[in-house]
């Protein structure tokens, strides 16, 4: 029996696939390319030795999303398929709405017509708003969402719930990301944002490769103890064996709706970031202090232990490894 990946050759779905094979999972993957390339199957493909099989379409074209279910045995969904790019979002909310959220029902209707009821959903810190404290737990309050990508994940999530209100057969497992930087250690997947990085550690790259001239930093005026944004970043492998963990939880179980955090549980600021890539790559990152960015928060870190107390997930990555693994994939990418 198969596991369904959507969106697998994206940033976190390719990690995860990896993982997923690694723990000895048979795989099925959809992707549009609309954000990810053919090379991350192959590299993916190289980097386990395993194979599995892949079709590129969309997943809002419904009559070909039914035939990946007519020709494979699909047990269980991991949904990665959705645009995630928060500057982007706001400016095209229509393009958002549709891709994630009717993406995202045309994939769960499918679902229901093949009786396929585990379902992975990728979801993000970005439903906690801006919140009212941190460390953030699953039961802190969601919504104020600041931006349509966040919207499109906190109206998903109330999908979901309202689906196994209707049907307590279906198996939903809901992760909150917080912020996934890194790279696996071979260098052949990472993160690949199309333009200029709209997120804090591609653009630290691209700084530090010379590709872009300087960073802003945007803001040193908030309450944290160096004036900058303060995140809970996550290594995107850790982040990857939390979904291992997740479909090994929904196979123990027959039915439910869970919802965890994954994060570190450690909040970096911006200046922590640059100093903690400095240190581990040797490189320079030339930065200026610029306005805040509309729509941030001062502060967003999780309180992991759910995660750690049900799923035995924990994140064992450090900083340093989220910084030498990024600047090894671009390093890699650039020779
Ligand atoms: C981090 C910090 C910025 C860029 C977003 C999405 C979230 C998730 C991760 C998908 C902030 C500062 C950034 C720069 C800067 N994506 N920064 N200069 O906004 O916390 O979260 O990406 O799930 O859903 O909302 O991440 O990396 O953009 O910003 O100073 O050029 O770095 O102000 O404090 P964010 P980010």
């Amino acid at each position: 029996m198969a596991i369904l990946v959507t969106g697998g050759a994206g940033f976190i779905g390719s990690h995860t696939t990896v993982e997923l094979l690694n723990a000895g999972k048979e795989i099925v993957m959809i992707d549009d390319f609309s954000n990810s390339k053919m090379e991350a199957v192959e590299n993916v493909k190289k980097i386990t030795g395993k194979d599995f099989k892949f079709y590129e379409i969309n997943y809002l074209d419904r009559e070909k999303l039914e035939k990946v279910f007519e020709e494979n045995k699909i047990d269980s969904v991991i949904n990665f398929a959705g645009f995630k790019a928060v500057g982007e979002s706001v400016k095209e909310p229509l393009k958002y709405y549709y891709n994630n959220i009717s993406g995202a029902i045309v994939l769960l209707q499918t679902m229901q017509k093949y009786g396929v009821k585990k379902f992975v959903f990728s979801s993000s810190a970005t439903v906690y708003g801006d919140p009212e404290t941190v460390p953030i737990t699953e039961t802190s309050k969601v919504g104020g969402t600041t931006n349509p990508y966040g919207t499109t994940k906190l109206y998903i999530e109330q999908i979901l719930k309202d689906i196994y209100k209707a049907d307590n057969s279906w198996d939903i497992c809901i992760l909150r990301y917080f912020n996934p930087v890194g790279a696996h250690s071979s260098g052949l997947i990472g993160e690949e944002p199309q333009g200029i990085p709209n997120n804090l550690m591609p653009y630290i790259v691209r700084v530090a490769s010379g590709e872009l001239e300087q960073l802003s930093v945007f803001g040193n005026d908030y309450n944290t103890h160096d004036g900058t944004g303060v995140r809970d970043y996550i290594h995107v492998v850790d982040l990857a064996i939390g979904h291992v963990k997740a479909i090994e939880k929904l196979d123990k179980e027959n039915s439910g709706l869970y919802i965890y955090n994954l994060g570190t549980g450690k909040g970096y600021s911006v200046l922590d970031m640059v100093h903690a890539f400095e240190s581990a790559t040797g490189k320079t990152v030339n930065y200026k202090i610029a306005p805040r960015r509309t729509g941030d928060i001062a502060t967003c870190f999780a309180d992991p232990t759910k995660a750690k107390e049900e799923l035995g997930w924990e994140a064992k990555k450090t900083l340093e490894d989220m910084c030498r693994d990024s600047w090894n994939y671009i390093e890699k990418q650039m020779s």
